[in-house]
């Protein structure tokens, strides 16, 4: 079997970080290129070989993939749910022209797999909230969640045009210690531990009672790992998975915080950022995804909390 050799574009990202760190231990150091526009998180500074790139940039991807002879890309370059509401038309730019170059690219250089991300953001305010199917209405109301639809059935065209093996993962909220998580709606539930650990208060940008569907970053870097190393026969959508471990609302993680820092107080106040988690689904039904390719989670609120606090204490 040849060697898979890796481009992973926004590897600075709360996803790349962390992703690069386990592809990295799967294909061997030398096998993953890491790229980001900005310089190396201090968690890959100096651990393998690393590329400042644009992901705009189409003439330096291409030739960054002939001159390594990469095979799989993964692209996870975007701009989020909450910072893409500030600027809708960089966030359409940035999110779709990006994956287009890559599919492109992927075609022209006959690469074996491209991995691209999608969100629970595709789904809107006419969408069942409760165990959202993997298929059901899809109305999108912030760019974020526009451009992850739209590419979405890019992805499956490519597939169904070019025979493209493009894997696609709707991601919940992700938490996570080692990496932080750049503009997004659920970011609220990692800042939560570190003003935790450090004031023993946190003033939640979202209500005591909205609910998200949400997943500790472990099973989400081997969910797509397991979706990424799935034989292709077993992948039956070629728009993205549902992928689903917990659903909690900011007054239940305070309580589970609690559990370990008594003293912990939480407080609300509620800006621009309730809109939209108020558009997203409160959980998800992701049994394709456990019936297809097997996809189980390993982590629940109280077991997340236990291992971020560990870890973040240091
Ligand atoms: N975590 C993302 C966001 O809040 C959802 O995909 O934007």
């Amino acid at each position: 079997m040849k060697q898979e050799k890796v481009l992973i574009m926004g590897a600075g990202g709360q996803i790349g970080v962390e992703l690069t760190m386990a592809l990295r231990a799967l294909y061997g150091e030398a096998n993953v290129i890491a790229s980001d526009i900005r310089e190396a998180h201090p968690l890959l500074a100096g651990k393998g070989p690393y590329v400042l790139l644009n992901a705009m940039d189409a003439n330096a991807t291409l030739e960054l993939v002939k001159k390594e002879g990469i095979t799989q890309i993964y692209l996870l370059a975007a701009l989020l749910s909450a910072t893409g509401e500030k600027d809708p038309k960089r966030a359409w730019d940035i999110n779709m022209q990006s994956l287009l170059q890559v599919l492109d690219i992927a075609v022209q250089e006959k690469l074996t797999k491209v991995y691209w991300p999608s969100s629970i953001a595709v789904f809107g305010t006419t969408t069942p909230k409760q165990d959202t199917p993997q298929k059901t209405i899809v109305e999108p109301r912030t760019v974020y969640g526009i451009s992850k639809y739209a590419g979405e059935l890019w992805c499956q065209y490519y597939y169904q045009r070019w025979g493209l093996d493009v894997r696609s993962i709707r991601y919940p909220g992700l938490i996570s210690w080692k990496s932080e998580p750049g503009g997004g709606t659920t970011d609220y539930a990692v800042e939560i531990y570190h003003e935790a650990l450090k004031h023993s208060k946190y003033t939640s940008f979202l209500s005591a009672d909205t609910y998200l569907p949400m997943m500790y970053m472990d099973d989400a870097i081997r969910g797509t790992i397991e979706l990424m190393e799935a034989p292709a026969e077993k992948i039956k959508s070629r728009v993205a998975y549902n992928l689903s471990a917990m659903s909690f609302s900011p007054k239940e993680i305070a309580a589970s915080i609690q559990q370990h820092i008594p003293s912990f107080e939480i407080s609300y106040a509620p800006d621009f950022r309730q809109q939209i988690a108020d558009g997203w689904p409160q959980s998800i039904d992701d049994s394709a995804a456990r019936a297809d390719w097997g996809w189980q989670h390993h982590f629940d609120l109280d077991k997340m909390t236990a291992d971020m606090l560990h870890h973040l204490k240091g």
